[in-house]
């Protein structure tokens, strides 16, 4: 199919998906990181392609192939990854299923820090990272359907309601992180839009990806 003009529901859209953790810098050696794999990011961009979008996937730091199809940036901070999704843009549609570390440490030792010998214990101040969704919810160059994930440990749909109004989002896609997703290969979403919620049962991560991204091409048709 290499050189065909691609066929199916998504031809001729271009869907930008983020996806994995991000890896927020302490010194030369260290990081401050988080659970995600990439695996439910990484399953929506191909099944995005799949349907014959054009895709672009910002991926932080994960150990996956790129799916068959699929442009690949990879970053490491959270502020890289806004950089490249702006530099993305436009695109029809956005999916940010990335792990986006909130905090930063503020300023990043240039060199590795060392234990002193005197048994003071470096203090790692923190400043907020940028919020990309929020920030292409309120960008001209706002997709025309974005959507959101939301990672909760518990009052899942309630806390994804609020994200929906705060980050100007069109639908969040809840997922329960208080068990083994993060990580694992199978989860149970509720995909929360202004007008109602719609909660699927427990599938593998591909399986979900492929509902979310049939219910992306009817919202864009
Ligand atoms: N997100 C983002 N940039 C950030 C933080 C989050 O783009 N700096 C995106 C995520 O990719 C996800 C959505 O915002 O699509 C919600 O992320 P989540 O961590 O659940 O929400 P937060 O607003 O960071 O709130 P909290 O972690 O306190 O629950
Ligand atoms: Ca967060």
């Amino acid at each position: 199919k290499l050189g065909s003009t691609p066929s199916g529901p998504l031809a001729g859209k271009h869907v930008l998906v983020t996806a994995g953790p991000t890896h927020e810098p302490i010194d030369p050696v260290r990081y401050i990181a988080n659970r995600s794999s990439g695996r439910q990011g990484f399953a929506i961009a191909a099944a995005a392609a799949r349907l014959g979008a054009r895709v672009t996937l910002v991926a932080g730091p994960v150990t996956l192939p790129t799916p068959p199809g699929v442009t690949r940036i990879d970053v490491e901070c959270a502020r890289e990854m806004a950089a490249a999704v702006a530099t993305a843009l436009p695109a029809d549609a956005a999916v940010m299923v990335a792990a986006v570390a909130d905090w930063r440490v503020a300023s990043e030792a240039d060199q590795k820090l060392k234990k002193d010998g005197s048994g003071v214990i470096p203090p790692l101040s923190l400043t907020e990272n940028p919020d990309i969704l929020a920030r292409l919810g309120a960008s001209p160059d706002r997709p025309r359907l974005l959507v959101g994930f939301a990672a909760e440990t518990e009052h899942v749909v309630p806390h994804a309601q609020a994200k929906l109004i705060k980050k100007g989002a069109d639908w969040i896609v809840a997922n329960d992180v208080s068990g083994d997703v993060m990580g694992g290969h199978l989860n149970a979403v509720h995909i929360v839009r202004a007008d109602g919620v719609e909660s699927l049962p427990e599938m593998p991560k591909d399986a979900v990806a492929a509902a979310l991204v049939e219910r992306i091409a009817d919202a864009l048709s």
